[in-house]
This record gives C-alpha cells, sequence and structure tokens, in this order.
C-alpha cells in the first residue's frame, strides 16, 4: 500500500510554490506566480492528451496571462510534480456546489514519466487536501475510453457513480466517487486518516 502523502500548507509560498518531498518526487503547491509553469504544462498535457480533457487546446494556448492567473486564484489546489529537478506531472483540486464534496482534476503525467508512481501520489495528495477540507466525497470525471486513468483510479478507490454530461459532441464521461467516510477497500492506495491532522 502507498505511504499517505502529507496535505501541503498552501500558505508556505515562495514564489508562488510550497513544496513536498515524497522519495525522489517532488510536489509543489502552485499560485498564480507560478502561471508561466502552469500554462507550460497544460498546454503539453492539452496536446499529448487531446482525448483526455473535456477542455482543448485550442480553449486555451492563446490565452493571455490574467486568464491564467485567474485559473489559479479560483482552483484552491493546484499542484506539480517533479521528477529529477523536471516539472512532468499536475493535478488540481477544486470546491464543488454540492456539500461535502470536492472535485479532482487537469490529472496529467508527461509520457516520459509515466509508470513510476507519480500519478498515484498526486492523487493521495488530493485526498490528503479533501480530508483537510473535511469533504466526505472526491468526485471526478473521466472519459469512459480511457481504460489507462479509469484503472488508475479505481485502484486509488474510486467507484463509478453514472455517467456525466460533457461538452455537446465530445466523448462519452463518466462520473466516479471515492468516499472519504468509509474505510478503504483491500489494496486502495488511500489509507483511512487517523483522526484530525
Ligand atoms: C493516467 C496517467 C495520469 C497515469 O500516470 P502515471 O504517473 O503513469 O501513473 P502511475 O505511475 O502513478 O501508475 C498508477 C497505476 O496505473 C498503472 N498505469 C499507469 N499508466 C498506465 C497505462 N497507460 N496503462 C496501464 N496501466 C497504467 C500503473 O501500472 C500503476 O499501477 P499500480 O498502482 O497497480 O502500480 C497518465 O498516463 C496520463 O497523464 N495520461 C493522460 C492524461 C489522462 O488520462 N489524465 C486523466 C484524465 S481523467
Amino acid at each position: 500500500m502507498r505511504d499517505r502523502v502529507h496535505a501541503l500548507a498552501p500558505g508556505e509560498e515562495a514564489q508562488g510554490v510550497s513544496m513536498l518531498a515524497m522519495g525522489s518526487i517532488t510536489f509543489r503547491h502552485v499560485g498564480p506566480d507560478g502561471w508561466r509553469e502552469w500554462r507550460r504544462l497544460r498546454l503539453s498535457a492539452l496536446a499529448e492528451a487531446a482525448d483526455a480533457f473535456e477542455s482543448r487546446l485550442s480553449d486555451w494556448q492563446d490565452q493571455p496571462e490574467g486568464r491564467w492567473r485567474d485559473r489559479l486564484a479560483s482552483v484552491p489546489l493546484n499542484l506539480v510534480a517533479d521528477l529529477d529537478g523536471s516539472s512532468v506531472g499536475m493535478v488540481s483540486g477544486a470546491h464543488l456546489d454540492a456539500p461535502g464534496a470536492v472535485e479532482l482534476l487537469s490529472l496529467w503525467v508527461a509520457p516520459e514519466a509515466r509508470g513510476k508512481g507519480i500519478a498515484n501520489g498526486l492523487i493521495g495528495a488530493v485526498i490528503d487536501w479533501a480530508v483537510d477540507q473535511g469533504a466526505g466525497q472526491l468526485r471526478l470525471a473521466v472519459r469512459a475510453a480511457n481504460a489507462p486513468a479509469v484503472a488508475l483510479y479505481r485502484r486509488n478507490g474510486f467507484e463509478h457513480a453514472g455517467p456525466r454530461r460533457g461538452r455537446p459532441g465530445s466523448p462519452p464521461e463518466c462520473e466516479m466517487v471515492l468516499d472519504l467516510t468509509a474505510p478503504p477497500a483491500p489494496g486502495a492506495g488511500w489509507e483511512q486518516p487517523q483522526g484530525q491532522r
């Protein structure tokens, strides 16, 4: 079972980031001042894995600095993963209108860094953040045909919660939910938190 990743402290900002080490992989919390790096990673993700996301490269590639800053300011958790000093992955965590529910979004790991557990670590960090927010559910949307991502989420304890209506004409998406109030299934990557941290 993967070690539980400790929650980040976004208040510890240094040039828009705070840091946490997990073995050789480092996670950084990126704020609005990190917009250039976030833009580079996000545009790489939308170009490389166009079928995995509802957003399209054309939605974002010409957006001005202010749009990127707004995105990073309005979404409370934005993490970048570094491997050997290079940024190779990203994920976000957002609040939802539904009470007690938060959402995982924008998960991407660069092809050259895949298969090293970086996505597992990023998901674990979002789970920790969700628990710290007092959320009872962590939700996400994934393309139904994205078998590697669906399998990854299932291994981290998420369960299918039905179809989700996406953009008109876009491929079918399904919603997956992790119940943060239930004990983890055997073999799931997340350990039940031991009380309030
Ligand atoms: C899905 C993705 C995030 C996985 O990233 P990763 O860092 O390679 O994943 P990890 O190394 O943490 O692997 C986690 C598990 O998934 C498995 N896995 C990862 N990619 C896989 C693939 N392409 N095919 C099969 N299994 C895969 C790993 O073997 C590992 O299994 P384990 O937990 O039993 O050891 C990455 O492939 C990606 O960015 N894909 C494109 C974008 C995308 O689909 N994002 C999700 C949008 S909802």
